[in-house]
């Protein structure tokens, strides 16, 4: 998969996620599934918390000469809206973008045949969650680090096509083994298909489907 030009400013670093090896790491492991994805040939594609748009950008390069998708992102922070949009303009592709807290506005009138999520993670304290720094929200998860992320998981099985693919990118705090249980309550069966070790995080990508 192409990596696409990212073109951030000073600016646009004090107002916007810069792309990580989180990032990184969650477009590799779609490159690794790239040839099912193509074969699926999504109709609608979903990036929730999109950042600099990096991800949803390179999602939407690589699937571009296979099937015309519509492929929105979402992100609670405007100035990352806006950088998504920039984004995918630079690498020639065509996304829409909402500014919405998570999924707070989708509802099941809308399915979607790929939905990544690379949420905030990171273990800090609840109230970090509140706080007005639109970068702190970029990455502090509360307690188990699961507070921003496990509030989409009862919506995910309403939004995601029967065919669907669901992307979820965690660190070993967030207990994966748990959230794979949650989700086999909703329906969805899980697994671990990648996991890499950065900087001493334990970094894993979660892949959910529908039990059919
Ligand atoms: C770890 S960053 C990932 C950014 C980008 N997807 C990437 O991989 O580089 C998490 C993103 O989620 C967004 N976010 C945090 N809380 C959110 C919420 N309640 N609703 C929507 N987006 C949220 C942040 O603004 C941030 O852009």
């Amino acid at each position: 998969m192409e990596t696409p030009i990212v073109k951030l400013s000073e600016k646009d670093l004090e107002l916007v996620y810069e792309p990580s090896e989180d990032s990184f790491f969650l477009i590799d492991a779609l490159e690794s599934d790239l040839e099912v994805l193509k074969a699926s040939k999504p109709v609608m594609c979903l990036e929730i918390g999109s950042g600099s748009g990096i991800v949803i950008t390179a999602l939407a390069m690589a699937l571009e000469k296979y099937c015309k998708s519509y492929y929105l992102a979402i992100d609670i922070n405007i100035d990352a809206c806006k950088i998504s949009k920039k984004t995918a303009v630079q690498n020639s592709v065509e996304i829409d973008t909402v500014q919405m807290d998570l999924l707070s506005c989708v509802n099941s009138n809308c399915v979607f045949d790929i939905i990544v999520f690379n949420p905030p993670y990171v273990v800090t304290t609840d109230g970090e969650i509140l706080d007005d720094n639109v970068l702190s929200k970029a990455w502090a998860g509360g307690t188990n680090g699961r507070k921003v992320m496990e509030r989409v998981f009862p919506k995910i099985p309403d939004i995601l096509s029967d065919t669907g693919t669901f992307y979820l990118l965690v660190i070993k705090e967030n207990d994966p083994e748990h959230i794979l249980r949650v989700f086999r309550d909703l329906h969805l069966i899980g697994k671990i298909v990648a996991e890499r070790k950065i900087r001493g995080e334990y970094l894993y990508i979660l892949r959910f489907k529908k039990i059919n």
